[in-house]
């Protein structure tokens, strides 16, 4: 190829690696990164991509990409760094960059110790004033007074989720939360959650519809489960309009239980739909804020499907409605 030689001499001077194969696997160039961190051995001329990488996820994630014929991500340790690899193959070649991450890595678990730090510290003088805000509301017989009692407990009920909400958050992303999974009953699991509902759901006039099979059943922790399941029928009922409908269903695809939590509710705009399960991400600041959320619900939601080895995809249309599929592992 007559632009490898300068392909080569840039590749050199980069600070990530790059492997360039063939569609058959073959290396036909690797940097001076990867040799220099030992990501792999020394390139002989038809040498395949897993006889010289070193480590074994990064060479499964190569194999998917090729074998497969789409883009293939993963993260793997080595000797004390860590790295994200992307394998992006087309037509003939097959592109592998292997970044040093490891900076960004300890970035992310400062910021996370730093929050759980700080919300852990807050749990505490929350509690202290809530209990004298409590006892002087009890107290109050002054309108006016019991009026500004009852505003203060609420932004502290509103601060006490905040918390609670960020250590769960945090915990789960660490892989802290240790899951007990086991064999539940979907259907009443779902009844559970829409009982909790029940006047949030009838003050916005939202009929809530449980169409999960009789005697369907996941397997997964029960308590996260709840909890994701609040988390997807709280927003459900939030975003949706006045007379509107929430169904949940479930099915199996041979790999996945699917549990589909559907609204007919605001939608959410396409130039949005990616970013709504970041942390505090929110699509209608004064609008989420008006109703109480923070911006963690769908955060959680995720983790908590991730931390079951699952995922959660959504699709949804503004004005139509919305659909949230939770995807957890069969297993048990
Ligand atoms: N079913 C839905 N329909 C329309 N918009 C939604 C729906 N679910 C979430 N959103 C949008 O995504 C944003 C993020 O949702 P998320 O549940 O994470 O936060 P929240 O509901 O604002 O607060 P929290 O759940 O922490 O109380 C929401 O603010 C809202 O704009
Ligand atoms: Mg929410």
């Amino acid at each position: 190829m007559p632009y490898m030689s300068l392909l080569k001499d840039f590749l050199g001077k980069v600070g990530e690696g790059y492997l360039l194969l063939d569609s058959e696997g073959r290396v036909l160039l690797a940097n001076d990164f990867l040799l220099k961190r030992g990501l792999i051995s020394q390139v002989s001329e038809e040498i395949a991509y897993y006889q010289c990488l070193k480590n074994l996820t990064a060479i499964s994630c190569v194999a998917e990409a090729l074998s497969e014929k789409r883009e293939s991500y993963c993260q793997f340790s080595h000797e004390e760094c860590e790295y994200a690899l992307f394998a992006f193959p087309g037509g003939e070649l097959c592109i592998v960059r292997i970044t040093d991450v490891t900076e960004f890595k300890r970035y992310e678990r400062s910021k996370r110790h730093f929050v759980a730090n700080v919300s852990h510290e807050l749990k505490t003088p929350l509690a202290v004033l809530q209990s004298i805000l409590e006892t002087l509301y009890d107290e109050e017989e002054n309108p006016q007074k019991r009026n500004f009692l009852e505003k203060a407990l609420r932004r502290v009920d509103e601060l006490n989720r905040l918390v609670r909400d960020l250590l769960i958050l945090t915990k789960l992303e660490s892989g802290e939360e240790r899951l007990r999974p086991e064999r539940i009953g979907l259907c009443s699991l779902v009844e559970e959650v829409f009982e909790l509902f029940e006047s949030q759901a009838s003050s916005m006039q939202v009929s809530m519809e449980n169409k999960v099979p009789e005697g369907f059943s996941v397997f997964a922790d029960p308590e996260k489960l709840f909890l994701l399941l609040k988390n997807l029928v709280d927003n459900g009922i939030k975003y949706n309009k006045v007379g509107g409908k929430l169904t949940i269903s479930a099915y199996e695809d041979g790999r996945f239980s699917i549990i589909s939590v559907e609204d007919s509710g605001i939608g959410i705009p396409k130039e949005h739909i990616p970013f709504v399960f970041e942390r505090f991400y929110r699509v209608d600041d004064s609008r989420s804020r008006d109703l109480g959320g923070t911006g963690l619900g769908l955060s959680i939601v995720k983790h908590i499907a991730l931390s079951h080895g699952g995922k959660v995809d959504l699709s949804s249309k503004e004005g139509e409605g919305s659909v949230f599929r939770v995807y957890l592992p069969l297993g048990g």
